[in-house]
């Protein structure tokens, strides 16, 4: 716990950004988890996946825009993508993510409203791509404004997807509004550091909500999508799906990109629909110290990589 709260802590400070990537095998764990920097890497490595029987929702890394022009800078990037996406012929296993602070939420009053009209046109270009959006979900102030746009903009463009995180003691609830036919959530734990009257904190709280969420979303209408990598999870949403009379296109497991690749191939190879997040883009940083939070083992990876091992 006390490891994770420091990596979170030092997943803002530029200091430590540029001790990783001094350290000899500092960009080599990089891209463990960061598909590069550029669109063209992003582009490639949705590729190899989807050649692997994978599917894939790329999210471009820049989590803060200074003003309303780096925002729509960022919507242009991700416009730019999907366009480059249909061109490469991978748009049908390929959408993307976003998170509506990229896009300028956090920019004072109107920040909102820039964020939903800059949502809309990735929405229009993912559309014309044929090809979808999943709106990503951030820590808990943000919780409510991401539901209120995502249904907004739900409205225009029916197969966006809403990120819910199980940790969220309001999560069980969010899902009961999600039931609806053609409804997609991913459903993840969670992955900021939130306050315990707010959300579940030990291991076992945080997957018995998880299992809860997921039931009620197994037996609704919509898609779920089963973001996890942890395997008594994936084994219970089998039996789930199962149990509810589902078959297998009618939800999907998602996993992060560089993390149990060999599970991601098992599921799909199982006859399983298995997409992998690729994030990108040269701002990593905070998405790489927030994987590295997430378990101690990757610690020690990246401290064996970091000194040359
Ligand atoms: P957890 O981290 O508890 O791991 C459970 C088990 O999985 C481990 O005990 C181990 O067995 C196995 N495992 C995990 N990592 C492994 C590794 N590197 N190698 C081998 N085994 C490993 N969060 C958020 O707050 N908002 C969001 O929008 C998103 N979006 C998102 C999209 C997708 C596609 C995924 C997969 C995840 C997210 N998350 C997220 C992150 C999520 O909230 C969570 O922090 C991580 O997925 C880690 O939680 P797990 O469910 O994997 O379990």
């Amino acid at each position: 716990m006390l490891s994770r709260r420091l990596l979170l802590a030092a997943s803002r400070s530029s200091q430590v950004r540029r001790a990783v990537l001094a350290a000899p095998g500092g960009r080599a764990v990089v891209a463990r988890f960061v598909a590069g920097e550029t669109r063209a890497d992003a582009v490639a490595a949705a590729d190899r996946l989807i050649a692997h029987g994978l599917h894939v929702s790329l999210d471009h890394l820049g989590e803060d825009p200074v003003d309303d022009a780096h925002a729509a800078a960022i919507a242009a990037e991700y416009v730019g993508l999907l366009g480059a996406l249909d061109e490469a012929g991978l748009a049908g296993r390929a959408e993307v993510s976003v998170k509506l602070s990229a896009l300028g939420a956090r920019l004072g009053a109107d920040g909102p409203a820039l964020a939903r009209d800059h949502a809309r046109a990735i929405c229009e270009a993912a559309d014309a791509a044929g090809t979808s959006v999943t709106v990503d979900m951030e820590d808990h102030a943000a919780t409510e404004a991401t539901l209120a746009t995502a249904a907004e903009l739900r409205a225009e463009f029916p197969t966006l997807g809403v990120v819910l995180q199980a940790y969220l003691r309001r999560t069980e609830s969010d899902c009961r509004e999600l039931l609806g036919a053609g409804s997609r959530v991913r459903l993840v734990k969670g992955a900021y550091a939130e306050p315990e009257w707010l959300a579940f904190r030990g291991r076992d709280e945080v997957d018995r909500a998880y299992v809860r969420c997921l039931r009620l979303l197994m037996e609704g209408q919509g898609y779920p999508m089963v973001a996890t990598h942890d395997p008594r999870l994936i084994e219970i949403a089998g039996v789930l799906a199962v149990r509810a009379g589902r078959p297998q296109d009618s939800y999907e497991f998602q996993m992060l990109y560089g993390i149990r690749e060999d599970e991601q191939r098992r599921l799909a190879e199982a006859g399983e629909t298995v997409r992998v997040y690729v994030p990108y883009g040269a701002d990593w940083y905070a998405y790489f110290m927030r994987r590295l939070a997430e378990r101690p083992a990757n610690v020690a990876f990246f401290a064996r990589a970091l000194a040359g091992g």
